[in-house]
């Protein structure tokens, strides 16, 4: 059996970061070095400063208080952290292809094809190599092809396995995710690098949650198993605008469907849309690799998922359109909530950037509030649109002030909690509350004199 003793990361990011301080947590024995190529983000795992991380994750400060300095450590230096290690992960960004073959839907591997091949560089002795990031199916190969080129395996000095080990964890839940997951999945074909993964996870996961598959399995189920969610989302988002023209209303349906035990309630909730960086992404990997191998009808099927996603965000925008009489010239609209869902600061895919985009073209000045997202994310987001059509404020009460409307667009439990009466005093008349996350109490709004349109809410027609 090979015991792993030391372990590299290459990528600190959302998925680098958080699994390795609960490895770090679970397995003392182990020194594990993150290392990323971007200085600031090291600097920021490295803050003295706990709220001052780069990633914001519930339960995660702790772990990195208790494992830090000790047996987990961030840095820059990818050379000697890749030599010493018995196994490298690979945890960088793969995000869609912005041009040339494969364009808006393909995986850019260009950081993972990097991190290939200073490893086969860089790495001494037997090194097992494990994909973390989501990948589309069959990359292990070219990982393989990439390690194997410089070194032909008869070469004494390095010798490679590559594993495949999605992560499945979702951000605002990851620790807990990491900590208790559904499962483990280790794809691979050398038995012995296979084991001496699983010996880890064995430190907190129980033996019947570790599943083997061969490396094509594990990364289509990874792809998979984000469709499969991501479908759901749009399922569930499409009977939402059924419910607004019947009558009907989209949480009483989702509850009533999610009691059958065969669907079950999870997944059921209807927003502003999915955003986050894995569904679309993955979900367009499938799409590609349909396509490439001829399955075009499958390669459909698939699209429509993210079809009904655009659509979704786009529909949304033109209710806020039409209820503010068709005109939002001289118009200051509240956005409360940025990021992609609650409990995180990543804005990757959110459907705020869409909605906010078209309002601002719409002509309306908007006010953005996030509990976690800088001013920062938010500039680099609504790069494109001129600086003076929106302003950040930190504080929620500030955004609303004198304003003709409110989006809630992430379900931060805080925005449930507002000082309505407050509120109605200082915005101006006839003002519309748009809840596209159905967290607020309809009636007790209206009484007040608020307009209120919630997401699949048939009373939204009286
Ligand atoms: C997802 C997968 O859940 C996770 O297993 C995978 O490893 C990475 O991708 P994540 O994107 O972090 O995780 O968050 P998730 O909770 O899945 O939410 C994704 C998007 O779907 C969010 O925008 C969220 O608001 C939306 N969503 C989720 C809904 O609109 N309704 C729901 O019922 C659930
Ligand atoms: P994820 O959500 O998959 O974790 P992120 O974008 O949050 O994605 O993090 C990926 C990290 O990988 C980034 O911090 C990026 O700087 C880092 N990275 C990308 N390529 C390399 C590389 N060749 N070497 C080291 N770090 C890299």
């Amino acid at each position: 059996m090979i015991a792993i003793k030391k372990i590299c990361c290459i990528g600190a990011g959302y998925v680098g970061g958080p699994t390795m301080a609960v490895i770090a947590k679970y397995c003392p024995n182990i020194q594990i070095q993150v290392v990323d190529i971007n200085k600031e983000r090291i600097d920021s795992w490295n803050n003295n400063d706990l709220s001052k991380l780069p990633v914001f994750e519930p339960g995660l400060p702790e772990i990195i208080k208790a494992v830090r300095g000790s047996n987990l450590h961030f840095s820059t230096n990818l050379v000697d952290a890749i030599k010493n290690a018995d196994m490298v992960f690979i945890s960088v960004n793969t995000p869609i292809k912005k041009s040339g073959i494969g364009a808006g839907q393909s995986s850019d591997l260009r950081w993972v094809e990097a991190c290939a091949r200073q490893i086969s560089k860089i790495a001494l002795g037997h090194t097992i190599v494990v994909e973390k990031s989501t990948l589309p199916v069959r990359t292990a190969k070219t990982i393989k092809e990439i390690l194997f080129a410089t070194n032909d395996n008869s070469n004494k000095e390095k010798s490679f396995s590559v594993l495949s080990n999605p992560e499945f964890l979702a951000e605002g839940t990851a620790i807990k995710d990491l900590e208790s997951p559904d499962r483990v999945l280790i794809g691979g074909e050398d038995l012995e690098a296979m084991l001496a993964l699983k010996d880890i996870y064995l430190n907190w996961v129980t033996d019947e949650k570790i599943i083997f598959t061969n490396l094509w399995s594990s990364e289509l189920s990874k792809l998979s198993a984000n469709a499969f969610l991501a479908q759901r989302i749009s399922s569930i988002n499409s009977i939402s605008a059924i419910c607004e023209v019947t009558g009907a209303n989209i949480q009483e349906v989702a509850n009533a469907v999610g009691r059958d035990k065969r669907i079950g309630d999870k997944f059921l909730k209807a927003g502003p849309a999915f955003g986050g960086s894995c569904f679309k992404k993955d979900i367009l990997n499938l799409v590609y690799l349909s396509k490439y191998y001829g399955l075009d009808q499958v390669a459909e099927y698939w699209e429509k998922v993210v079809d009904i996603n655009y659509w979704q965000k786009n529909r949304i925008y033109e209710e806020i359109v039409k209820r503010l009489f068709g005109n939002l010239f001289d118009k200051k609209i509240a956005i409360l909530g940025f990021a992609f869902k609650a409990n995180t600061n990543d804005t990757r895919e959110s459907p705020a950037i869409d909605i906010c985009k078209n309002l601002i073209n719409e002509g309306a000045s908007l006010l953005i509030h996030d509990y976690k997202v800088s001013e920062k994310s938010i500039a680099k987001d609504l790069s494109s649109l001129d600086v003076n059509s929106w302003e950040y404020l930190p504080n929620v009460y500030d955004v609303i002030m004198e304003t003709d409307a409110m989006v809630i667009l992430t379900e931060w439990d805080a925005y449930k909690k507002l000082d309505w009466e407050r509120i109605s005093l200082h915005v101006r008349r006839p003002f519309w509350i748009f809840d596209t996350r159905s967290i607020l109490e309809v009636d007790k709004l209206e009484n007040l004199g608020f307009n209120i349109w919630q997401l699949g809410n048939g009373s939204n027609i009286k």
